[in-house]
């Protein structure tokens, strides 16, 4: 079941279980007799003691949730902390703060109270159905968490029903009710695409190997009646697949290169490449990795989920572009026939990789991935990919490193980034960079010996744009987090589905 979101006033049907109200600093310092009432005045003066005592001050995110005993219409007030004029992540994450309130009392209906004092500047800033998105987004995103595998299994606490209630006078000013609805549907749509994203990359590795991405995609691909590709180790080998095979080779199951055409714009001459890192569990290979973490290598296909997630997005969105989605996947493990430093591997390209370290695979099977979108029809590309540990130390969980051949597709990317709210930044992608990858036993090594791995990653995965525009997107600090923040549970979060949408709905 799905939670349902309706924009305006109650009409007659249940009484939600609680009210929620953004609320600005400005509102609630306002104090004695001349005040302005915000709900009630027995309720208000509780929020203002609450005030002076310096335990709900209306900060961005903060909540209070206060009973109303009888004094009010509905059982529950959230006060949602919000800063006027925070722009849609501000909006989304106020959606997430109140989300995760309403689910701490159990509430699963709920009224959020639309003013024009407190997002009216944002909808003049950013529009109406934006802002419906990213409201919607926050709080659905904030809930899709990790559903534990037990002997009894729980459901996942469901919002049932939201309904977006405009104060007297808004409607008039910000209110087109289609076009909020258009915005709530979006914003339904992309919030799908993320859990879509993030249940994948949860799934635990003997669960979920190639041959079951491949199932999933194909699933994928059937419900939304798109052209799907799995090609298997003899059509690999056939392909010239050098790369894939090679880090698949450890393994008793075997990989897969999968490929999912979406086409929205038949007249365009641009398609958009894809490119989604699915090692379904990353050991190292012989090149084995410390035991102390090594679970968190689940989530190394979450390139592969972030982009299936957004096909999927831009499918039901029915987005008028081209894509080919393309997603290289393999286990990498140790064994007596895996792949092992020294190894020369020739890929797809044609290009020859010395392989110095098979704990950087994913750049060896992302190699075939380009290739195979390019050969594909594919004219920009943008790969994303858990590539490095690197990435981690720079830019910690914080961003999304990217690396670049084209300053005007990059700057496309960081736009689509500030629009989801999920920050992406630049690396630097220095000369020295690139010499670090060179070999004396083939075109090049799968790893630099010095520091910069995160570019140098990067690069090597430039290597095989054959002069594409091309993005990297390395979600190696963002794919999976400790504890949870804002509108991304703990776990997989299903990272850069939101800005691939953005990046490419509109887009030819
Ligand atoms: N999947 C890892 C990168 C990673 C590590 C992502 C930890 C998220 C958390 C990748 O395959 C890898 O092991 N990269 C190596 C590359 C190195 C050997 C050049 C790394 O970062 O250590
Ligand atoms: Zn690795
Ligand atoms: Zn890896």
């Amino acid at each position: 079941m799905a939670t349902s979101f309706i924009y305006g006033a109650r009409s007659g049907g249940q009484m939600p279980e609680a009210l929620v109200r953004f609320i600005t600093e400005e509102q609630l310092k306002g104090s004695g007799v001349s005040a302005n009432l915000i709900v009630q005045s027995e309720i208000d003066a509780r929020l203002r003691s609450s005030y002076t005592k310096e335990i709900f001050q209306a900060k961005p995110e903060q909540t209070e949730v206060l009973p109303t005993f009888g004094l009010f219409e509905v059982p529950y007030i959230v006060f949602v902390g919000y800063k006027a004029g925070s722009g849609l992540d501000g909006l989304r994450r106020a959606a997430a703060a109140a989300a995760k309130a309403l689910k701490s009392i159990r509430v699963k209906g709920a009224e959020v109270l639309l003013q024009s004092t407190v997002i009216g500047q944002d909808i003049t800033d950013k529009g109406a159905d934006a802002v419906a998105q990213a409201l919607t987004e926050g709080f659905l995103l904030a809930l899709h968490d990790r559903k534990p595998l037990k002997k009894e299994m729980a459901e996942r606490f469901l919002l049932e029903a939201v309904t977006f209630k405009p104060e007297e006078g808004f409607e008039e000013k910000h209110g087109d009710k289609l076009v909020w609805e258009q915005g709530i549907v979006r914003g339904q749509i992309i919030a799908d695409g993320v859990g879509y994203a993030r249940d994948l990359t949860n799934l635990p590795g003997n669960d979920l190997t190639p041959e079951r991405l491949a199932f999933h995609a194909e699933e994928l691909a059937n419900t939304h009646d798109l052209e799907i590709e799995v090609i298997d180790e003899w059509t690999a080998t056939e392909q010239g697949m050098g790369g894939l095979l090679a880090v698949g080779q450890g393994s008793i199951n075997p990989p897969r290169m999968i490929v999912i055409h979406y086409k929205g714009a038949p007249e365009s001459s641009e398609t958009w490449g894809l490119i989604g890192k699915g090692i379904t569990f990353d050991t190292g290979g012989i090149s084995l990795k410390k035991a102390p973490g090594m679970e968190e290598m689940i989530s190394d296909m979450g390139g592969a989920a972030a982009v299936l997630g957004a096909v999927k997005a831009i499918a039901e969105l029915k987005a008028q572009v081209n894509l080919i989605a393309v997603i290289p996947t393999a286990e990498n493990m140790p064994s007596d026939r895996a792949y092992k430093p020294g190894d020369v591997i020739r890929t797809m390209s044609g290009y020859t990789v010395e392989v110095v370290n098979t704990d950087a695979e994913g750049r060896i099977v992302l190699a075939d991935g380009l290739t195979t979108a390019i050969r594909r029809g594919a004219t920009k590309l943008v790969d994303v990919a858990t590539l490095t540990g690197a990435v981690m130390i720079t830019l910690g969980y914080e961003a999304t490193g990217a690396v670049t051949n084209n300053d005007q597709l990059m700057s496309e990317v960081i736009q689509a980034s500030e629009k989801s709210g999920e920050q992406v930044w630049p690396l630097p992608t220095y000369p020295a960079f690139k010499k670090a990858l060179k070999s004396d036993a083939a075109d090049l090594k799968n790893a630099g010996s010095s520091y910069g791995g995160a570019s140098i990653g990067g690069l090597f995965i430039g290597h095989f744009a054959e002069d594409l525009p091309w993005v990297h997107l390395d979600i190696g600090g963002t794919a999976w987090i400790e504890s949870s923040r804002g509108w991304e549970p703990k776990g997989a979060t299903g990272v850069m589905v939101r800005t691939l949408v953005e990046l490419t709905r509109n887009a030819n």
